[in-house]
């Protein structure tokens, strides 16, 4: 990839990918409204805003962080299974992408009862090490060469 084109796509690949970790907190806010307030008003708002960012925001963001972190992967020498770190961020981040979508899918069906706060929390967790693993890059070369 040439080096202008190549620092483009990794602003992207940035912006969406810190951007679903920014859209998980907010949604943690919104389940932990859900989880504590006797209000029931406050509570039916704090799911509307749960399935709104979800539909709209974290399900697209993760897709999207997922594309672009396999297109700078392959258009760079870092590959997409050369480094134990892109490797373990490509499952991981499958992984998270597989969960999401899962809670999504309950959540469109109307099975949202504010128990998610695991998959907030987890979630969170989850990306907070993808992001670390991301800057730091340590070293470390699987056997493959692809
Ligand atoms: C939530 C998920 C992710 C986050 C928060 C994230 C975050 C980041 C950040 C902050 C950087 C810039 C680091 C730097 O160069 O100083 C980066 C670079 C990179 N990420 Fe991700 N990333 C994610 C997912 C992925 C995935 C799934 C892959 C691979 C399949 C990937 C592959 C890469 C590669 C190869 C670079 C270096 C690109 C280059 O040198 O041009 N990332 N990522």
């Amino acid at each position: 990839m040439p080096p202008t084109l190549r620092k483009l796509m990794l602003a992207l690949h940035i912006a969406v990918s810190v951007g679903w970790l920014g859209a998980v907190a907010a949604y943690l806010v919104l389940d932990l409204t859900v989880a504590a307030s006797q209000d029931a008003a406050n509570v039916q708002a704090a799911l509307t805003g749960m399935r709104l960012l979800v539909g709209y925001l974290i399900v697209p963001l993760a897709l999207a962080a997922l594309a672009t972190g396999v297109i700078q992967s392959l258009g760079t020498p870092w590959g997409l299974a050369r480094h134990w770190w892109v490797l373990i961020s490509l499952l991981l981040t499958l992984l998270a992408t597989a969960v999401l979508l899962l809670q999504a899918s309950h959540i469109s069906q109307g099975h949202l009862q504010g128990h998610t706060l695991l998959h907030s929390i987890g979630g969170l967790v989850v990306l907070l090490v993808i992001t670390g693993l991301n800057v730091l890059k340590p070293p470390g070369r699987t056997p493959w060469d692809f």
